[in-house]
Order: structure tokens, then C-alpha cells, then sequence
């Protein structure tokens, strides 16, 4: 095991009614308030009201960034860094999914900083300072209400990056399962597909002695399938919302991560992917990451067949551990084909014509994952494979 260090300083808020407490946890920080929200979902199901009743009872002064895309854009940060500046805003409240919540992120260290808030994006520039923040969030997927991370895109440049600082973890995150009681059946997919894909992410690694981590993550795993089915049946139930909202959460808060680093790079072939075709992220991995692992099943066998064994229960009595490993992938590409995710890039109408294009953006940094190290082949061959 790696040395580690674990620090999260977001303060998580979580169940039923816990709204309620909005307006203390603002009131700390500031009442000069930008609440930033997307395209309408929280205005049809009521909770825009319930977080204007607690922000006027604070006695805030209350400022509006609507209308934060799905795969947020760097167009949409700039304008809220305007208001940031000019308004002398406090406070951000973002209230919605991952990409409302990123887009605050990068609000919040954009109106710290004096040049375009793409130099973060792109590290150009670190971001050492943020206005503080709290999320409210409304679908269980990215983790981004308790962890440092944010991605955004260009959309002019058709480039989506991630990037993170440890000033932008959200001052408290409060998540009421009743709040997303109506995320679309496709998005409560795309959800399930990429909290899994982030506990894959960390389980491919190349550290020996993880047994701690590995339970961990493997039992986030079977949580998660053995609710998904049931949840996607009964899309209002409490439980099940409850049970698939924590596990997005701990899926990437850093709690899985300790002692060894993760490999990621699918993350990074899919964002390239969404960069030029703005497909939703979990869909996109859905497609991916299967033949993410088929590329690299003879990376270490052994890693694929314990997860074929633990968490697919594959019975490896007699076979070789890329077999029961190749196994296990077949068992995740049928788990997700029966909630109904998408398998194929063709799910999304895309075809051969730019996979230079999304490689070449896949490798702007060079080779990259940490598990196996993609070349700019490896990429093009995954991106083939998942036609
Ligand atoms: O915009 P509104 O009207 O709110 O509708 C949204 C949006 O259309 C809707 N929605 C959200 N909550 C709802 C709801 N509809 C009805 N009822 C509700 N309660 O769902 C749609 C998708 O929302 P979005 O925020 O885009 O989804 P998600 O949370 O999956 O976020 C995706 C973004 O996060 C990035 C992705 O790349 C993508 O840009 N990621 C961020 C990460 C992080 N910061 O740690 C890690 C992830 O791996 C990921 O890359
Ligand atoms: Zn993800």
C-alpha cells in the first residue's frame, strides 16, 4: 500500500427534509448569494421554490446563473465569474447534478482569479483561491458534491478537461433522496453506470495490498447492482434513491481511493468523446469501459478475475484467470445491456469519421492511465471496438 493522506472538509448533509438546514449553512459564509442552477429541472419540481423560501428567510441577497448546459461550458463559467466580480458575490449555492456543481467549482475559483478562468481548466494556472460554495444536489452520479473535482468544456474548441484544487470542495453538500425522485430514467442510468465506472476506475490499479479497498469497493459494486434494477422499477422509492445516492457519493470522495492510484483513463477516452459529440458522460463510459478492460485483460489477469469472482460470481474452478476475468466483463457488458444502457457508440448515432480526432484529444497529454498505459493505438483500437 501507498502512503496516504485523507482530508475532505465537505460537510455532508444527508436525508429527508434536510433542506431545512440550507439557510444556517449559508448564513456562515456569507448572504450576498449566486444560486447557479441548470436548464429548469429544480423550477418543475418544486425544490427552486423551497431553496428561495430558506435563502429570503436568511435575508440574502440573491443572484442568478440559470441555465448550466449538461457537460457545463467554459462560456457559461465566464458569465457567472461577470456576476462573481461585479455583484461582489459571497456566497454560490449550486443546485442540481454533476455539471451545475462543476460549473460552480469553476465559477467560484474563476472570480478568485484575474485572467480566464480556462488557464485553471487547462492548469495553466493552479487555482489557489475560491469563493466558498454549497451544492444541493438532485442526481446521484459524479461524486463532484464531495470531492475537489470539476470538468468543463470548451465547446468552441470542442475540448473538455477535467481539473481539481483543493479550494473547491464544496462547504457542505446536502442531498435529500426525495430531490431526486425525478431524474429521467435515462439519467437515473447514465448515474448507475457512472458511479460503478469510478469504483472500476479505482479497482484497476497496480498495488498489491489493497484488501481493505478492495472489499470496499466491491461492496459498493453489489450495493449498487443489487439496487439498481429494483430502483429503476420504482423510480419514487425512498430507499433505493437513498441507497444509490450515497453510493455515488462514496464512489468518489476519496474514501476508495486510499493507498494507490487508480487508473483512469477511460475517463479521459470518454470525455473526448462527449468534447466533440456532447453525449452524457455515463452513457458514453457505458460503451467504453468494456472494451476498456478487454484491451487490457492481459495487463494482470488476476486483478480482472477477482472481480469477476467477488463481485460477478463467476465460478473459476478450471479456468485460466483471463478466462474467468473475460467472464466477469461479459457479466458487466450484460448488467448494464439489462438496465437498458447504451453498448455502442452507433447508440449515439457516431461513426468512424472523427476517431483521429477524439484520439488526438485523448492524447493531448501524452500517454495516459495508471493500470495500463495507453498509446495513441490503444485508444484508437477501444474507440473501434466500441462502434
Ligand atoms: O439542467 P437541468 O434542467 O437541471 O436537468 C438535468 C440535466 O438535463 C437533469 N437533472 C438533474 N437533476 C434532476 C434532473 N432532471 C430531473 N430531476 C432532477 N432531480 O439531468 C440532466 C443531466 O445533469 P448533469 O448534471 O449533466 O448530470 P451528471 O450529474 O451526470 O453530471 C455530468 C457531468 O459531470 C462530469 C461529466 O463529465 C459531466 O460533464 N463529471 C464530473 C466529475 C466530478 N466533478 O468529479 C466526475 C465524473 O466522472 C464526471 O466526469
Ligand atoms: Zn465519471
Amino acid at each position: 500500500m501507498d502512503n496516504f493522506t485523507f482530508w475532505n472538509p465537505t460537510k455532508l448533509i444527508f436525508g429527508k427534509d434536510q433542506l431545512r438546514q440550507l439557510g444556517k449553512e449559508v448564513g456562515r459564509h456569507g448572504k450576498k448569494v449566486l444560486l447557479v442552477y441548470g436548464g429548469g429541472s429544480i423550477k418543475r419540481n418544486g425544490l427552486y421554490d423551497n431553496v428561495l423560501k430558506q435563502l429570503n428567510e436568511l435575508g440574502a441577497e440573491v443572484h442568478e446563473l440559470s441555465g448550466v448546459e449538461p457537460n457545463p461550458r467554459l462560456t457559461t463559467v465566464r458569465k457567472g465569474v461577470e456576476i462573481c466580480k461585479t455583484e461582489r458575490i459571497e456566497f454560490l449555492l449550486a443546485v442540481g447534478g454533476g455539471s451545475v456543481i462543476d460549473c460552480t467549482k469553476a465559477i467560484a475559483a474563476g472570480a478568485m482569479y484575474d485572467g480566464d478562468p480556462w488557464d485553471l481548466v487547462t492548469r495553466k494556472a493552479a487555482a489557489k483561491k475560491a469563493l466558498p460554495f454549497g451544492t444541493v444536489l438532485t442526481l446521484a452520479a459524479t461524486g463532484s458534491e464531495m470531492n475537489a473535482g470539476s470538468v468543463i468544456t470548451n465547446w468552441e474548441t470542442n475540448e473538455k478537461y477535467g481539473w481539481g484544487s483543493p479550494a473547491v470542495f464544496p462547504k457542505f453538500s446536502i442531498l435529500d433522496p426525495v430531490n431526486t425522485f425525478t431524474v429521467p430514467r435515462d439519467q437515473t442510468i447514465y448515474g448507475i453506470v457512472d458511479m460503478m465506472t469510478h469504483v472500476f476506475e479505482h479497482y484497476f490499479h497496480l498495488e498489491e495490498s489493497t484488501l481493505l479497498q478492495d472489499r470496499m469497493c466491491e461492496s459498493l459494486l453489489l450495493t449498487v447492482m443489487e439496487t439498481a434494477p429494483k430502483l429503476l422499477e420504482d423510480l419514487e422509492n425512498y430507499e433505493h434513491r437513498a441507497t444509490v445516492l450515497y453510493s455515488g457519493t462514496m464512489a468518489l470522495n476519496g474514501m476508495l481511493s486510499m493507498g494507490y492510484q487508480g487508473d483512469w483513463a477511460t475517463h479521459n477516452i470518454e470525455h473526448a468523446v462527449s468534447a466533440v459529440y456532447d453525449i452524457p458522460h455515463g452513457g458514453g463510459l457505458a460503451i467504453l469501459f468494456p472494451n476498456w478492460m478487454k484491451h487490457n485483460l492481459k495487463v494482470k489477469p488476476a486483478r480482472f478475475k477477482k472481480l469477476a469472482v467477488r463481485v460477478f460470481g463467476v465460478n473459476a474452478e478450471g479456468k485460466t484467470d483471463e478466462e474467468a476475468g473475460l467472464e466477469g466483463i461479459e457479466k458487466l457488458r450484460e448488467f448494464w445491456d439489462s438496465i437498458g444502457a447504451p453498448s455502442r457508440l452507433a447508440d449515439y448515432d457516431i461513426d468512424d469519421s472523427k476517431l483521429d480526432v477524439m484520439a488526438d484529444k485523448a492524447m493531448v497529454n501524452g500517454e495516459f492511465g495508471n493500470f495500463a498505459k495507453l498509446k495513441r493505438e490503444d485508444v484508437l483500437e477501444i474507440y473501434k471496438a466500441s462502434l
